[in-house]
């Protein structure tokens, strides 16, 4: 075969891995390398792999960013002009700049042919590849045809990458990033949206954080490739997450005894997550077993079911930073979560009463002869909130109840366990879609001032003030009018 044959075929991700690179790719490697790439076209625009320690996820970004950069994958090569002027940049970026430039050694091993992986001569052509400084300081490379990729941190936002166009992200080690969810929305997403390219992202799970979020939200809405030995999810929207465990890179970068070995010595306690990449949740997990609590999200469940006449609604807010509100249809049992509202910067005190007249009026004011008005009960905690002047401006808001949580933590716990009992009993429905909260409950500890709870404190409040339904003391308290008055719906 000529070179130019060679590199032809070489347009497939894993043919350029073998015939050019001399590798032979690992189990882990032929599924995600599948799965990203169709033909002439990038399969996935957004995907994750999910996969235990070693399993070659490093070494894997690093074959596909230098094959994208070197074919300018996903610029159309039918005219050669206009293909080799065209510009295209990459950026490979993890959690450090540490952790970033590991594909990068990898590639400059690689195009050498001096990397361990590599079982046969490396045929790429001298010359394809130099090795250069971006921004004045930081280590890149470029390729014969102008492509740049760039090796950066996602620390401070990805302010590597504020402003710029890329043709392909890669993101090695994103479960370790601090504020993944707003890398992947505010900037990284951002960055592709005028070429197109796809968003990469690689890593063994850290416990339930953003990145188990991000996972279950695309295997919720997808669904499983029939022949993939149930390791792919895809979308129809493009998104696909991938599963590898550590038995993909034995006989390739790992030895059998090696993982063996593994298998006995490792800390049980995250074993499960570093040998097959399994989301743990913390070992003094509140709302546990985690598969029983699992139980409670339905994919039957709308993400929003407007309101219905006759029903009777609880609503309940929770007003901190980030501010999280449920309501709770608890007109038959199971109660089921009909809408969420979560806004991680709260807009003002002004905007809050906005939400919450609206919200209680829309909940209260559907109707018709046959079912008749349906009701609506709205708590808040009010711990944070200046006392009387709130409760004035919700005068309009009634029946309406304060829960005070400043004082000994026992109401809290109160709420705490009783929501966790309304769960495990399956008294409690919850919309699949909600993963925020899934991630909230699942990661949530008592005593732990550092984790995001404002969706289970919102839902707790919720389940609280439903167990004590609409009559008895705390309705009338709110309801000076009396002509309120509804069933229990214990
Ligand atoms: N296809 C392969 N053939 C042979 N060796 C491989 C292959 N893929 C990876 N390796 C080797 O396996 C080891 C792990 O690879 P790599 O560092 O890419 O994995 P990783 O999943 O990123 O690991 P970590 O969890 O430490 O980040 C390395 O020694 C690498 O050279
Ligand atoms: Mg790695």
């Amino acid at each position: 075969m000529s070179l130019y044959e060679l590199m032809r075929s070489g347009r497939d991700p894993i043919v350029f891995a073998t015939d050019i690179l001399g590798l032979r790719l690992n189990h882990a490697q032929n599924r995600w390398f599948k799965t990203l790439v169709n033909g002439e076209e990038w399969a996935h625009r957004y995907s994750v792999h999910v996969a235990a320690n070693q399993t070659g996820k490093s070494l894997g970004a690093a074959v596909l960013l230098l094959w994208a950069c070197i074919y300018k994958f996903g610029v159309d090569p039918s005219d050669e002009n206009r293909w080799a002027e065209a510009p295209y940049n990459w950026f490979h970026v993890a959690p450090s700049q540490n952790q970033a430039y590991i594909a990068l050694k990898d590639i400059e091993l690689l195009v050498r042919g001096a990397h361990p992986s590599q079982v046969n001569k490396c045929r790429l052509p001298a010359g394809l590849v130099s090795f250069t400084k971006v921004d004045t300081y930081y280590d890149g490379l470029t390729t014969y045809h102008g492509a740049e990729a760039q090796f950066r941190t996602t620390e401070e936002k990805a302010r590597a990458l504020q402003g710029r166009r890329a043709h392909g992200i890669t993101f090695d080690e994103a479960a370790f990033e601090p504020h993944l969810k707003s890398v992947l929305n505010e900037v990284l997403s951002m960055r592709l949206i005028s070429t197109g390219g796809p968003l990469i992202i690689v890593s063994t799970p850290n416990g339930i954080n953003d990145y188990y979020e991000v996972v279950a939200g695309i295997k919720d809405r997808g669904t499983l490739v029939p022949d993939s030995n149930g390791r792919v999810w895809v979308t129809d929207d493009g998104q696909a997450v991938v599963w590898s465990t550590v038995d993909d890179n034995v006989g390739f970068g790992l030895a059998a005894d090696e993982v063996a070995r593994q298998e006995r010595e490792l800390d049980p306690a995250t074993k499960e997550q570093q040998l097959r990449g399994a989301f743990l949740e913390p070992g003094d997990a509140f709302f546990v077993p985690g598969a029983a609590i699992l139980r409670a999200f339905r994919s039957n469940l709308p993400d929003l079911v407007p309101a219905k006449p006759g029903r009777v609604y609880i609503a309940f807010w929770d007003p901190s930073d980030p501010m999280a509100a449920y309501v709770l249809d608890v007109t038959a049992r199971p109660w089921k979560v009909v809408q969420e509202i979560w806004e991680r910067k709260p807009s003002g005190f002004a905007s809050l009463m906005t939400q919450m007249y609206g919200i209680h009026a829309e909940r209260s004011g559907a109707g018709d002869p046959v079912h008749g008005q349906s009701v609506c009960k709205t708590g808040y905690d009010e711990t944070g909130m200046g006392g009387k002047i709130v409760a004035e401006r919700m005068a309009g808001i009634y029946p309406r109840q304060g829960i005070d949580l400043s004082g000994s933590g026992k109401l809290k716990a109160d709420m705490l366990g009783e929501l966790r009992a309304r769960l495990l009993s399956g008294d409690l429905l919850i919309p699949a879609g909600y993963h925020g909260l899934k991630r909230e409950l699942l990661s949530y500890r008592l005593n732990d001032a550092r984790i995001q709870q404002d969706r289970v404190m919102a839902l707790a409040g919720a389940t609280w003030l439903a167990s004590r339904g609409f009559t008895g003391k705390t309705h009338a308290a709110f309801d000076p009018s009396a002509t309120f008055a509804r069933p229990a719906f214990r």
